[in-house]
């Protein structure tokens, strides 16, 4: 344990007291944002100047907002907050119906596997906190959302569903398509299983979280982005990427979600293997890092002066750490592995403080990461990287409050 610089005798640290003195920042922030948001929500592809757009309802981001709004509850039990949050219910509501109509009247993509962010850091969550029926009610509809994208043949969830820009090639492939962000939405299932009674749910997150261990974690603790199965007869195929550097490489920020989700499996099976699978995701973290301690955007891409890093991936990780830590710490050591990763972000990432910075992090990566005025980077519509991304502020506020003195309770706390 790092201890204070000033006076070693006290049991007070030095990163206490950084992450004490962010936290208000970040407090003013969120409060400051309520304002800002006003009742929307924002955009999945973030900004440059830490001045987050709105209006991104629709996305697979749309939990994080309303999510953070309840982590600060919990945090500060103050009961303005959960007002600010209970704005947002008729929309999830309105977003767990799935309502091909009503998603194209308004933009919205339809529900896939990344329900779990949508509902399980809301609904799921606000029901832990407060008891709410009808949070219960979306809570379980999409965990049933999540249910029926289990591909028996082949033990595995579905990712992703059909997009306007698909080449056929690529339609073909997702309908056998399970990526590694899948971890993350699984504690849903398991939740269901534990409020409903009803086994179902938790054998599909089981035989998932076991069928992505096997195949999508690689000899050297690296992750595959996606794997792909025979749709029809399950057998397993390859693994692949989307917003990573190549089919080879390692995707910081799916090394991550790795890291975290596997931990959460454990947590909720005790099956050695996940404990196991987080553990060698993190040996791989902690070789593959710059000496800084930042996550490049993808552990293969070059290492020329054009490397953006992606400040999500460390958020994420730092809570899969501190999760990890719950379940194997020998002295504290996954601790000060966090810590380290906070401490970084908050001294080398932190937008300054100011009524028109929203982001609580800036130089996230969205992936695949391609330099300024490429031809790639023109193709498309947005930047990819060096962003303010809203998980990374939700993972960076649930990092420190993992490690407040103080029993919050959180999302996965069930
Ligand atoms: N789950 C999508 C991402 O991590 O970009």
């Amino acid at each position: 344990m790092k201890k204070n610089m000033i006076n070693d005798s006290t049991n007070v640290t030095d990163y206490e007291i950084e992450r004490y003195d962010a936290m208000r920042d970040l407090n003013l922030k969120l409060y400051r944002n309520c304002l800002h948001y006003n009742g929307d929500i924002p955009t999945a592809v973030g900004s440059a100047d830490g001045q987050h757009a709105l209006s991104g309802k629709g996305q697979w981001t749309d939990g994080f907002w309303p999510g953070l709004l309840l982590l600060a509850y919990s945090g500060n039990q103050d009961d303005l907050l959960l007002r600010e949050y209970e704005r947002y219910m008729p929309f999830l509501e309105e977003r767990v119906n799935n309502d091909s109509l009503v998603n194209k009247s308004r933009g919205y993509m339809d529900l896939d596997h990344d329900v779990g962010f949508i509902f399980h850091l809301t609904a799921v969550y606000h029901y832990l906190l407060t008891g709410s029926r009808s949070s219960r009610t979306v809570g379980l509809r999409s965990a049933e959302v999540l249910l029926g994208r289990y591909q028996k043949n082949g033990s595995y969830i579905r990712a992703w569903n059909d997009w306007e820009t698909d080449t056929p090639q690529f339609r073909q492939e997702k309908k056998g398509k399970a990526i590694i962000d899948s971890l993350m939405n699984v504690p849903l299932l398991f939740w269901a299983a534990k409020e409903t009674g009803q086994s179902c749910y938790r054998n599909a997150a089981e035989a998932h979280a076991t069928q992505l261990a096997r195949c999508i974690v690689r000899e050297d603790g690296s992750t595959y982005h996606t794997y792909n199965f025979n749709h029809e007869t399950g057998s397993p195929i390859g693994g692949s990427t989307v917003q990573g550097y190549s089919h080879t490489s390692a995707w910081s920020r799916g090394q991550a979600w790795a890291i975290y989700g596997f931990a959460l499996a454990y947590r909720y099976t005790g099956n050695k293997d996940f404990l196991l699978a987080s553990q060698r995701c993190l040996q791989y973290w902690i070789q593959s890092t710059l000496p800084e301690g930042d996550a490049p955007w993808d552990f293969a891409a070059p290492r020329n002066q054009w490397l953006p890093v992606d400040t999500s991936a460390m958020s994420i990780a730092s809570c899969g750490i501190l999760e990890l830590g719950l379940h194997d710490s020998v002295d504290g050591e996954l601790q000060e592995v966090a810590e380290r990763i906070i401490s970084r972000l908050l001294q080398a990432h932190r937008p300054p403080t100011s009524p028109y910075v929203h982001a609580f992090l800036l130089h996230g990566s969205v992936g695949p990461a391609y330099k300024e005025g490429s031809q790639e980077e023109k193709d498309r519509k947005y930047i990819y990287s060096n962003q303010s991304l809203i998980y990374g502020d939700y993972f960076l506020y649930e990092s420190i409050l993992r490690l407040q003195p103080s029993n919050i309770l959180l999302p996965w706390d069930f």
